[in-house]
């Protein structure tokens, strides 16, 4: 049955249309061409048949219909990628109903639901107004708010659990998904929302899994923001903030736009920075990153990189540099306290600071010659100090052989001392560069990487 099903879409869903939403496809004779989005490549080797409805890569050998195209591309699993390309072909899936898949598909379209009573509350209730005021002075469009589907949760105990209630929704799904919370000590299950504005989380595909939900309280009691707990449907080290809206701009720009905040990432993406998206205040997670490399391996990181939550963030970019992206650092003006506050007051200034963005590197040895002076012998050893282990993260061999030798004409020793000190350093760590699941062909495309990287370094911007 589900052979038929597949035949049915395939039927339904022309692999031509569907592939051009992510690749620039030239005609080539009877078939299609384009850059392999699955390694890199200067000369397009990916090549699609139209006659046979399958594509196949010649330079990293991968090849497929559809079905295998889309579960790469967006990386998800057979299942959900049947599901999405049956959405568009309009073919119902009746015999696809594993029981497991059936609850997720219920705490789905409650999660749904609760979105959009959120919604509607914003929009209509009496109540609302706080919000709505609350939106107006951060300056979002109706536009903004529709896209991202943000909402009001009213400041009561039960209306979210009443109305899902009578939607047919029990109180252990509704807990299970989230919204409502079990107090310890006994007692009923309560609304785990009430009087935010509510910022639903959507997964790559747009598909919402939680909420993140920001206090509209002057004084911020019971937190600034809270945020969906882990569940069955939320993994908050499997979410970027953001993405599901910028995975084709990311794609187009070749750069994803880094901020912390997801109100900012909501502002960056209302003010013409479509390839935003955000960490939530956290570290890059391998999960994370594996995502936003599949639209492009290049971070503009808009974080406050000297504040005191530096260290974490500083994690995240390990693991990137580690998976062989290329970092820059955004700076905006000391005045504005986020990228939110700057592209409010002037887009245009952002815009500027990203145009100067510099390889975070470059910002490293920035950092760590601020309060030296390079003349002094024990300051070029502290130099040295801070520097070395931060060499050492590289995963690329020309970038850190350049920066060495960098390092070596800064304070004039010779390059090779370093490269033995900094040997030393990797030896006595393992191997920092090691990414994860390094098979042989792993390598080959890191060497692919790599090798176009060469070219790199000094040619990564991003123009809008
Ligand atoms: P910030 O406090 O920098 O967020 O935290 P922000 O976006 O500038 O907040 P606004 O502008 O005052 O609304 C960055 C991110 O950290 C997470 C959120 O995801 C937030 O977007 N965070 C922050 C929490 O989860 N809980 C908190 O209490 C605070
Ligand atoms: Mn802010």
């Amino acid at each position: 049955m589900a052979d038929a099903v597949i035949e049915q879409i395939k039927q339904r869903v022309d692999i031509i249309e569907l592939l051009s939403e992510y690749l620039k496809l030239q005609k080539a004779g009877s078939n299609w061409r384009a850059l392999c989005p699955f390694h890199h490549e200067n000369s397009p080797s990916f090549m699609v048949s139209q006659d046979k409805q399958i594509w196949h890569c010649f330079g990293c050998d991968k090849g497929g219909d559809i079905f295998t195209f889309i579960q790469e591309i967006e990386g998800i699993d057979f299942p959900e990628t049947l599901k999405l390309l049956a959405q568009r072909a309009n073919v119902t899936l009746a015999h696809y109903n594993p029981s497991q898949q059936d609850k997720k598909q219920r705490l789905l379209q409650l999660v749904n639901a609760a979105q959009q009573f959120y919604a509607q509350a914003l929009q209509q209730s009496q109540d609302g107004e706080v919000a709505r005021n609350y939106i107006a002075q951060r300056g979002l469009t109706d536009a903004s708010v529709s896209a991202f589907g943000i909402g009001y949760s009213f400041d009561t105990w039960s209306r979210l659990k009443d109305y899902l209630k009578a939607q047919g929704y029990s109180d252990s799904d509704q807990a299970e998904a989230g919204l409502l919370i079990k107090p310890d000590g006994g007692g009923g299950y309560y609304d785990r929302f009430r009087g935010r504005l509510m910022i639903p989380l959507h997964d790559i595909n747009g598909t919402v899994v939680g909420f993140t939900a920001r206090t509209l309280k002057a004084d911020e009691t019971g937190g600034k923001y809270i945020n969906s707990p882990q569940s069955s449907l939320y993994d908050k080290s499997h979410i970027v903030f953001g993405l599901f809206r910028a995975k084709q701009a990311i794609k187009k720009l070749n750069a994803a736009l880094v901020v912390e905040g997801n109100l900012d990432a909501i502002t960056a993406q209302q003010h013409g920075f479509p390839n935003t998206v955000a960490t939530s205040g956290t570290a890059f997670t391998e999960q994370q990153l594996l995502q936003l490399k599949r639209f492009s391996s290049n971070l503009l990181l808009a974080f406050d990189l000297d504040a005191a939550g530096e260290q974490a963030a500083q994690r995240g970019i390990d693991l990137a540099l580690q998976h062989n992206m290329n970092i820059k650092v955004v700076r905006w003006p000391e005045q504005y306290k986020d990228p939110d506050e700057c592209i409010r007051a002037d887009a245009a200034v952002f815009k500027e600071a990203i145009r100067q963005a510099i390889h975070i590197v470059d910002y490293w040895f920035m950092q760590a010659s601020r309060d030296l002076q390079l003349t002094r012998v024990e300051h070029k050893k502290l130099f040295t100090q801070r520097i070395l282990p931060k060499l050492a993260k590289l995963a690329d061999h020309v970038e850190v052989a350049h920066y060495v030798q960098r390092l070596a004409d800064l304070v004039r020793v010779d390059a090779n001392l370093l490269h033995e000190q900094l040997a030393k350093l990797r030896g006595g760590k393992g191997n920092a560069v090691k990414v994860k699941g390094q098979g042989s062909a792993v390598s080959n495309q890191q060497l692919e990487v790599r090798i176009g990287r060469l070219g790199w370094l000094s040619i990564f911007w991003v123009s809008y």
